[in-house]
């Protein structure tokens, strides 16, 4: 402990005069903690084997929600940041985040508004359309503020939405291509269920099989005479292998900056865990009861952790701890088998299970050297999902 008070801390914090002075014993938990060796070694990684493959990297921002990932990123030589809905993309945008593509369809007359908006203040935006009504209503929409869209094609090569890959994408495409303010500027094919593919050769066979006709797509776009720039797509677990299927041009991966327990658990090349990017993200937490010898309460429940996985979260530097949901607001610890003496006031660093919603919880994440405290930033589009 540096013996500052919590006001201190906190005005340190806003101030973002760091300098070394806070170390992770002075922040209240549960805090959200980033490995900086670990983030850096992770996105030198991921930009190493994209310029080794001649791919574009615009990693997805929906991992992190935070300008200053998204800018770092960039400065690490990404073409630009993804962005899961038109309010996140606002934000990046307002933080001087360049190329941002938003990655689900923009759909309704507010946020149609909101896209047209965006594109007027930053000509590099892309946004997704996968239905001829909302190709059209986007254009009617640009015409009217005298702008000029780019607008990606989404194909239903995942479980979720998209046109059609073959005849039905290209009949959109030349619909795009025939509207006075639309610019076509590609394909996405985004398959999530060939990311979690666990076992690599199964993962491979996955996401060959869902990129398959999105390559076709794209030759039957260049016979037709549409430019077709872009096919952006793939993930944290397919890194590796959308990089040998022709014709990708960019690779959008979230989680490979923080990696989870959930994808931990996908299998690696060499048959083991998937550990080719490191556990840069965990939560902080403090031991707040402990009942009997066997039991720990800390303050870190499922408004601190996402629980959409089949998952709890993980003790690190302490063995033998098992993490057991106990609640809004507690998690209950098992410290029978626990390495070290477990006891009130302690505080505990946990994995996990999956990152994107457990950041979502947070207003700013911790950015550690070691102990030191080099940097806060703010979560600045969390619970921007509109
Ligand atoms: C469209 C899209 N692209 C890319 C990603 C990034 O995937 P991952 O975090 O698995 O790397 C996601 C994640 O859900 C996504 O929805």
């Amino acid at each position: 402990m540096s013996g500052y008070t919590y006001a201190e801390v906190e005005r340190i914090l806003v101030a973002g005069d760091l300098r070394g002075r806070l170390t992770r014993h002075d922040l209240p938990t549960p805090a959200l903690l980033l490995d900086l060796d670990a983030f850096e070694a992770n996105v030198a990684a991921m930009a190493r084997h994209c310029r080794a493959h001649g791919l574009a990297l615009r990693p997805h921002g929906k991992t992190h929600k935070c300008p200053e990932i998204a800018n770092a990123l960039i400065r690490a030589g990404a073409v630009g940041a993804c962005a899961a809905k038109v309010s996140e993309a606002e934000v990046f945008a307002a933080h001087g985040v360049t190329g941002i593509l938003v990655t689900t369809p923009v759909v309704g007359r507010d946020k149609i508004e909101r896209a047209v908006e965006l594109a007027r203040q930053h000509g590099d935006t892309l946004f997704l359309a996968d239905h001829p009504a909302n190709v059209r209503a986007l254009d009617v929409a640009a015409a009217a503020a005298g702008v000029v869209l780019n607008v990606v094609i989404d194909l239903h090569v995942g479980r979720k939405g998209g046109v059609l890959p073959g005849e039905p994408a290209l009949e959109l495409a030349r619909l795009v291509a025939s509207l006075q303010h639309l610019n076509p500027a590609g394909l996405q094919a985004y398959a999530g269920f060939a990311s979690h593919t666990v076992g690599y050769d199964q993962r491979r066979i996955a996401s060959a099989e869902a990129l398959g006709p999105a390559v076709e797509t794209k030759r039957l776009l260049d016979r037709d005479g549409i430019a077709c720039p872009l096919l952006t797509g793939g993930s944290t677990g397919t890194y590796d292998i959308d990089t040998a299927i022709g014709s990708v041009t960019e690779l959008q991966p979230g989680s490979f900056i923080f990696m989870d327990l959930d994808y931990r658990g996908i299998g690696g090349r060499d048959g083991g865990a998937f550990r080719d990017f490191r556990a840069a993200l965990t939560v902080l937490t403090t031991v707040v009861s402990k009942p009997t010898s066997a039991l720990a309460i800390i303050d870190a429940g499922t408004k601190a952790f996402s629980t959409d996985r089949p998952l709890v979260p993980e003790a690190i530097g302490v063995k033998g701890v098992t993490y057991a949901w106990g609640g809004d607001e507690h998690g209950k610890l098992d410290v029978r088998r626990a390495s070290a003496a477990v006891e009130l006031g302690d505080r505990l660093e946990f994995v996990v299970p999956h990152c994107d919603p457990t950041v979502n919880l947070y207003d700013r994440i911790y950015c550690l050297r070691g102990d030191v405290v080099e940097a806060a930033w703010p979560i600045a589009a969390r619970g921007k999902s509109q």
